[in-house]
């Protein structure tokens, strides 16, 4: 009796599991996504390309050792690689990235709402961290990565990389989503399109207003 109720709570277990699965599964072994769904074949995820005329571009993005321009208001840069530019990745669950960082860059608190990320360094020093839930109490978790150093990111976490060397700093990031999204926390509570009510924010931060209507200037 107590096995087949260990055998039950082990299927649902499983069953759960497999139902909580975010990208697609694969139903098939390649599904390149099609822009035009008139030549489309099957959907899965987005319209997939008649294998037939799948071709090893499909599959390919050059450019990833080039280092970009960091010279902006963050100092840092990142070069997305999902998706939308290798369309192969269609259904496949994974993607990658490449962060550029200047001495002194960030790379701002932000949350991918459907991916993991595992980050590699290769060049520079990074204080890197993610915040647990409210649920395990908002616990900082962070730490100072030098070249070769790993270091993961959970989905849906809020999380942050900052270049504290002095030189400039890289480093790859692989992430379990063909799409992972972004959502940078200042843009999107200060930076809304139209602006989230004033009172809203100086009640949710504790502050006047004026002082939201200052966080909120930049993105106007
Ligand atoms: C990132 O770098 C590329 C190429 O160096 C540049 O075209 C792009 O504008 C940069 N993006 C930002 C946000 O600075
Ligand atoms: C980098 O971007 C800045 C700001 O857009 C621009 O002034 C500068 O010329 C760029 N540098 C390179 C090497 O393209």
């Amino acid at each position: 009796m107590k096995l087949l109720v260990a055998i039950a709570i082990l299927v649902s277990a499983l069953a759960i599991s497999s139902s909580f699965a975010y990208d697609p599964s694969p139903l098939q072994d390649i599904c390149v996504a099609i822009n035009n769904p008139k030549n489309a074949v099957f959907v899965n995820g987005r319209f997939c390309k008649d294998p037939k005329l799948v071709e090893a571009n499909d599959f390919f993005f050059p450019g990833l050792n080039v280092p970009r321009n960091t010279t902006n208001k963050d100092g840092s840069n990142v070069t997305a690689v999902n998706v939308d530019q290798i369309p192969g990745l269609n259904t496949l669950g994974i993607s990658l990235a490449r962060v550029d960082y200047a001495p002194n860059g960030l790379n701002p608190p932000h949350t991918h709402p459907r991916a993991t990320e595992i980050l590699v360094v290769v060049e520079g020093e990074l204080h890197v961290g993610f915040v647990t839930s409210n649920q395990l109490g908002n616990k900082l978790i962070t730490k100072v990565l030098k070249a070769g150093d790993v270091f993961v990111f959970p989905i849906g976490l809020i999380h942050f990389q900052w270049n504290v060397g002095k030189t400039k700093a890289v480093a790859f990031a692989a992430l379990s989503s063909q799409f992972p999204g972004v959502i940078t926390i200042s843009k999107s509570v200060f930076g809304s399109n139209p602006p989230i009510n004033v009172n809203v924010l100086a009640k949710a931060f504790q502050v006047d207003a004026n002082v939201i209507e200052k966080l909120q200037k930049p993105f106007a």
